[in-house]
């Protein structure tokens, strides 16, 4: 079973719970609700009248929505994801909300965008980016948005001492058994799997800039200490 098919197979089974879930988990491990963080990310994102904005890996498409919500001018949101179970729910709510017209829904990988370049003002990701090989989905989003677009990621950090012989595997093991106990075996063989897409601050900033982008801010939001913080990174194609 490919990367790929774990992360799907995990995130069907989590899709009818997925906000609960992750409510939980954020407020276990960083100290605030699931609602708290998106309402800070889209805060965050400088949406401009014409804008047309990519969500990567949108999930129920809790981003976009709040996105839709929050901004006065006609902006229009694309979310992308690669488990059409989680695309499933967040279309019954786009529909709900009579905001089809403004969010598009679309169930493919980061990895290979059906996108032609240049054609997104802002590229966002929400707790994404730990399922996905980083460099290929970097070159991705840098290739559809438009010169001068902005990227703003936001995820869970490594700490330096991950990088210690060992500790990765340590590492592994302990994400495998703490996500066994929620009894979804797919989820916890896919956040096991995530281990080695988690980077520190210093190693976002090497790939960034080595993926092409300029003006990288690099923000931690603040959690509790025994966890690694999330991260949030602005950059400028
Ligand atoms: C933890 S959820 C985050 C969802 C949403 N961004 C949020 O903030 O709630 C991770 C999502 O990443 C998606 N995903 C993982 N790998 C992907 C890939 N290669 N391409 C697109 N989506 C992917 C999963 O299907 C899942 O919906």
């Amino acid at each position: 079973m490919s990367s790929s098919d774990v992360v799907i197979e995990a995130f069907t089974e989590m899709a009818p719970q997925y906000e609960e879930v992750v409510d939980q988990e954020l407020r276990r491990f960083w100290g605030f609700s699931y609602r708290e963080f998106v309402d800070w990310l889209i805060e965050t994102i400088p949406v401009r009248d014409d804008d047309l904005v990519l969500d990567v890996a949108t999930g129920t498409a809790r981003i976009p929505l709040a996105l839709a919500a929050r901004t006065e001018v006609e902006s229009r949101t694309v979310g992308l994801d690669i488990t059409s179970a989680m695309l499933e729910y967040g279309r019954r709510d786009v529909d709900a909300k009579g905001l089809t017209p403004r969010i598009k829904l679309v169930c493919a990988s980061a990895m290979a965008m059906p996108f032609v370049g240049g054609v997104f003002g802002t590229v966002i990701c929400g707790l994404g980016t730990h399922h996905m090989d980083v460099p290929q989905m970097l070159s991705e989003m840098s290739r559809v948005l438009k010169a001068g677009g902005e990227l703003v990621l936001a995820d869970v950090a490594a700490f330096p001492y991950w990088r210690l012989p060992g500790i990765k595997i340590i590492i592994r093991i302990v994400a495998l058994l703490y996500f066994l106990l929620g009894r979804n075996v797919a989820r916890a063989w896919a956040e096991a799997d995530a281990v080695s897409h988690i980077y520190t601050a210093g190693e976002w900033r090497t790939i960034l800039s080595e993926s092409g982008f300029a003006q990288i801010k690099i923000t931690r939001l603040p959690a509790r200490c025994w966890i690694p913080n999330p991260l949030v990174m602005r950059a400028v194609k």
